[in-house]
């Protein structure tokens, strides 16, 4: 234990972070957000592994997307602190999260909503690039361009075809049903090259044969290294998928397991889970 004075919050030169990271990609601790006088999220706790699936769950209103919205900044915590990586990111920019790996899924925003759903692709892929250092040290060749636009329009047709909306690539995406939206989301996310990915209820509206798809997509990024951390209402798919599973009740973390003990624990049985189990 150490009994130096607090660090400051957001620094960014964590050479040797004061803390080991083992294997922890995500840990929230204390997270409080409170609106008015609801509290929202309560003190919750916890940490997800690196490389894991790890799902977050809990009633309706239980605090699930404001604790993700606090994790990519989109709400500032009243309270808590949120390290990635051993660094810590409390407070973040919603924008400097893809710069730091971790992507949450976005709804398609309206000015979104009149691009076509291949646009919608090649815009998170290109903001990434953009940011390369080199780009803005070395002088760039035609030749570079040509070759770099048409990687990444391969990349972006083999994301359109592994989640088999090539057919709809010059629609708007206004356009599309809310399972198909769910795909472009997850893709888009994907564009960005992340390290984590936060996933809200990213089956919902999906058809099961696309589910089980995404699913098997899902894993294979897993086992790549990737990091998911998802919530969903299914218990069935996410005691089937997840190894680690969160639960949440009123803001906080009731519990935290693997499946099996979640099913049998009592007070998530008594709490969320009902006569269900
Ligand atoms: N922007 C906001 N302004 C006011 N209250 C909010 C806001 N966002 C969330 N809340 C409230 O905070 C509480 C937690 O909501 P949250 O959306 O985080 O729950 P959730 O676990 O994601 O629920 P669900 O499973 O229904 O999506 C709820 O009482 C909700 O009404
Ligand atoms: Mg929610």
């Amino acid at each position: 234990m150490s009994d130096t004075t607090a660090e400051p919050t957001g620094s960014l030169t964590s050479e040797s972070p004061d803390r080991p990271t083992d294997d922890v990609e995500l840990a929230v601790d204390g997270l409080v957000k409170r609106f008015g006088g609801i509290t929202a999220v309560d003190g919750a706790t916890f940490e997800v592994e690196s490389g894991s699936m790890t799902g977050l769950i809990g009633p309706n209103g239980a605090g699930k997307s404001t604790t993700f919205n606090c994790i990519t900044g989109i709400h500032e915590p009243d309270a808590g602190t949120v390290t990635f990586q051993g660094e810590d990111i409390t407070g973040i920019r919603p924008y400097q999260c893809a710069e730091y790996g971790l992507v949450r899924t976005f709804q398609i925003a309206r000015e979104m909503a009149n691009m076509t759903v291949l646009e919608n692709l090649m815009l998170p892929a290109k903001r990434q690039r953009g940011e390369a250092l080199w780009r803005s040290v070395l002088p760039v060749t035609r030749r570079e361009v040509v070759r770099e636009e048409r990687e990444l329009l391969e990349r972006v047709w083999d994301s359109l075809e592994f989640f088999e909306i090539q057919h709809l690539a010059e629609e708007k995406a206004g356009t599309l049903s809310g399972g198909q939206r769910k795909l472009l989301e997850l893709a888009r996310a994907l564009m960005t090259d992340p390290e984590m990915l936060l996933l809200d209820e990213p089956f919902a509206g999906v058809n099961p044969t696309l589910e089980k798809k995404l699913l098997e997509h899902v894993h294979d990024l897993r086992e790549e290294g990737y990091t998911f951390l998802i919530v969903e209402h299914d218990m069935d798919l996410i005691m089937e998928n997840c190894e680690r599973v969160i639960v949440m009740h009123q803001g906080s973390v009731l519990a935290e397991g693997a499946p099996g003990a979640i099913t049998s624990n009592e007070r998530v049985i008594e709490a969320y889970l009902g006569g269900e189990v």
